[in-house]
């Protein structure tokens, strides 16, 4: 393909992608979606997009492909502040602020409620405002849009954007010296992590350094809380949420599908946490023993026996091989013939041409000239990788390396679901106990 044919197909991928994301929006008379708008658009928060969240990915890899391409090279590489921006947003809560004015604060006023100086905040705002989160309704006025709602203090997205900036971002500030620094470059102990280094080892690791600031990480769970659409949870009757934290994806779950026995394993502070949330949010469910919170050091202990599903989710890439082997050997040794085994992580893929001689794609293949991988489209994957590195000094994997982890403690991959960020490993026992 010309370079010239490259940059028109891109187009048309645009073109493409954004007219399925259209229809998906405004599929049952739903409207367009509106930067203008003060009230979220249904789809912002559904749990069920990942159609949506696929034609997205298409266009999101099409776009920054396109402006590479196209643009002055400085321009793909260099100054992007926005996550310094958000902090001040998030911890100043500057969106819940701008609440009580929907048609617009002048931002001398915004500031002096926070402590700030105006002329100062604006050159916060400014730039978010204009990626499209807040809007500037004449000079130096600011609302809230469609889009910074989600930065109000109560919001999932507010939880997670404060752990990356305010946390996770202290290791990305040292990234250079722990790769090449005597004592980390070839260390994998979680102590050793960027994020310890920069805190001069003041926590053991980072799920300490996350419970030293537990609301931020509570809030942060809000952020999770997909119960995976296209799984048949009908089929099944019981579930152990290993390494469950306070329940972001158990909750839901509990919540749709009343006939579920759940059990939730995490650390027993862990677990303290987890009920009082759980008898606020989903009370009936936890009162009615339909749903069992308990203690379990998942590399010593064997979960519950004997159950349907056991799902692990976001937590083998805190770990590496030998810490993750141990967890699934535990895993299997608690299931019955029947059991499945789901793993939800991301599953990394190069953005060379794929050679997929395993036989399993870790998810759909980028239409051409897109990269195989949907570059930009993907690039939340990339991101999520470096902040394992950064908090545990580990890292997400290939699916070449979720092969090896089933075939070291006895599972078989029957099948992968691309969510069209995370994907689904579903895996039975390869051979009987
Ligand atoms: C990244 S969080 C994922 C939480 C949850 N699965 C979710 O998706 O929201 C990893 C969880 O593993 C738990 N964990 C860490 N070490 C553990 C251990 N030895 N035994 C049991 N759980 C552990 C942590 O407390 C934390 O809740």
């Amino acid at each position: 393909m010309s370079e010239q044919a490259k940059v028109l197909a891109l187009l048309s991928l645009i073109n493409s992608a954004t007219t399925d994301a259209l229809a998906l929006y405004t599929a049952d008379d739903r409207d367009v979606p509106d930067l203008r708008s003060t009230v979220s658009h249904p789809l912002d928060t559904a749990d069920d997009t990942v159609a949506l969240k696929k034609a997205i990915r298409t266009l999101e890899g099409a776009c920054q492909q396109l402006c590479a391409t196209l643009a002055p090279p400085q321009h793909t590489m260099v100054g992007n502040f926005d996550w310094a921006c958000i902090r001040v947003v998030v911890e100043h809560g500057i969106a819940d602020i701008l609440d009580k004015f929907p048609s617009g604060l002048y931002v001398d006023e915004l500031a002096a409620k926070v402590g700030m100086i105006g002329s100062k905040l604006a050159r916060v705002l400014r730039p978010l405002a204009s990626k499209g989160c807040f809007i500037e309704v004449s000079e130096d006025v600011f609302a809230n849009n469609r889009l910074s709602l989600h930065l109000r203090t109560s919001e999932g997205v507010a939880g997670i954007s404060l752990v990356m900036t305010k946390q996770v971002a202290k290791g990305a500030h040292v990234l250079t010296e722990n790769l090449a620094g005597s004592r980390y470059a070839t260390s994998f102990d979680p102590g050793d992590a960027p994020c310890m280094q920069a805190l001069d080892h003041k926590y053991k690791d980072t799920f300490e350094l996350l419970r030293s600031d537990v609301r931020t990480l509570e809030l942060s769970c809000l952020h999770f809380s997909l119960t995976i659409p296209g799984f048949p949870w009908q089929k099944y009757n019981s579930v152990v949420d290993l390494g469950s934290g306070v329940g972001s994806f158990s909750r839901p779950l509990a919540k749709r599908f009343s006939h579920m026995q759940i059990t939730c394993h995490d650390l027993p502070e862990v677990i303290e946490e987890a009920k009082d949330i759980w008898s606020k949010d989903a009370p009936d469910a936890f009162t009615s023993g339909r749903v069992t919170l308990a203690p379990l050091n998942f590399f010593e202990q064997v979960p519950e026996s004997g159950r349907d599903v056991y799902y692990l989710r976001y937590v083998l890439h805190d770990w590496h091989d030998p810490e993750s082997i141990a967890i699934l050997r535990n895993v299997r040794e608690a299931m019955a013939p029947h059991s499945r085994l789901l793993i939800q992580d991301y599953v990394l893929r190069s953005s060379a041409p794929l050679d997929n001689q395993h036989g399993l794609d870790a998810g759909d293949i980028a239409p051409e000239p897109l990269l195989p991988n949907f570059g930009a489209g993907n690039a939340r994957m990339y991101s999520q990788d470096l902040t394992m590195f950064f908090t545990h000094n580990a890292r997400e994997r290939t699916m070449i390396d979720f092969i090896n982890l089933a075939n070291q403690t006895g599972f078989l991959i029957v099948k992968v679901w691309d969510l069209a960020e995370t994907c689904l490993l579903e895996l039975e026992m390869a051979l009987p106990k």
